[in-house]
């Protein structure tokens, strides 16, 4: 563990997390998601936890187990996603999107089971933008509050996440490049550029999603005392 990581890091705060890739239903057997697996986001709950917070965890399916002491929202799709935040997002001191959500969902949902037929070699799927949970958040955030995103990027990590930084009002930015096989989506380990609102960016070594969340929390707790 780092060292200076105590139970008393986050006491009492209460920290919301969101973790896993949300699913789009597209009829009652198939669903669009995404190669989330929930890992990152479990871990920062874990440390916010250890580190004396209160912490809701706002999760998408991933068939991981609840960090003990933590409470579990479960939610399937990005709009149920927005609603659990945008519920909870005012009594809470800090906000952790590591959740990878879905950008678009189905303009309708089936309620039958879609047939294939003679005459459909193809099929279109026609989606909308879901909407950006936040930046529904940015605009109702008070000043005391702290709000955390991740960057999932495949190219120009640092700027793209310099403007999602700027986009979405965000305190702290984990940026990481998701084209690596090594690190990121399905893997124990990961790689994050934090990126903060001054411009300061700071890559951590290749280590563990454990390790990777309880240095996000020091940051946090640090960004807490500091507003
Ligand atoms: N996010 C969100 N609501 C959305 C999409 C993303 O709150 N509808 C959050 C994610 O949880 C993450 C951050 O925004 O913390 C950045 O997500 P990312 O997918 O990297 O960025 P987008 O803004 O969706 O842009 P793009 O996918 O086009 O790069
Ligand atoms: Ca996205």
């Amino acid at each position: 563990d780092l060292p200076l990581f105590t139970p008393q890091t986050l006491a009492g705060k209460r920290v919301i997390v969101t973790a896993g890739g949300t699913r789009e239903r597209l009829d009652p057997v198939r669903f669009l998601t995404n190669d989330s697996s929930g890992k990152m986001g479990y871990a920062v709950a874990a440390a916010a936890q250890q580190a004396g917070a209160k912490v809701t965890l706002i999760t998408a399916p991933t068939g991981l187990s609840a960090p003990s002491g933590v409470d579990i929202v479960n939610i399937q799709s990005t709009t149920e996603l927005a609603t659990a935040v945008l519920d909870r997002f005012p009594n809470a001191d800090v906000l952790v999107m590591a959740a990878a959500v879905a950008d678009f969902q189905p303009v309708t949902v089936a309620d039958q089971k879609i047939k294939k037929t003679a005459d459909n070699d193809e099929m279109v799927l026609t989606l909308k933008k879901t909407p950006d949970i936040l930046k529904q958040v940015a605009a109702i955030k008070q000043p005391h509050q702290v709000t955390v995103g991740f960057a999932a990027e495949t190219q120009a990590v640092l700027a793209n996440g310099q403007k999602k930084l700027a986009d979405k009002q965000l305190d702290l930015l984990a940026a990481n490049d998701v084209s690596r096989q090594d690190i990121g989506f399905n893997s124990d380990d990961n790689q994050v550029t934090f990126i903060m609102p001054d411009g300061v960016t700071d890559q951590t070594p290749k280590t563990s999603k454990r390790v990777i969340a309880q240095a996000l929390v020091s940051r946090v707790a640090t960004i807490l005392a500091a507003k």
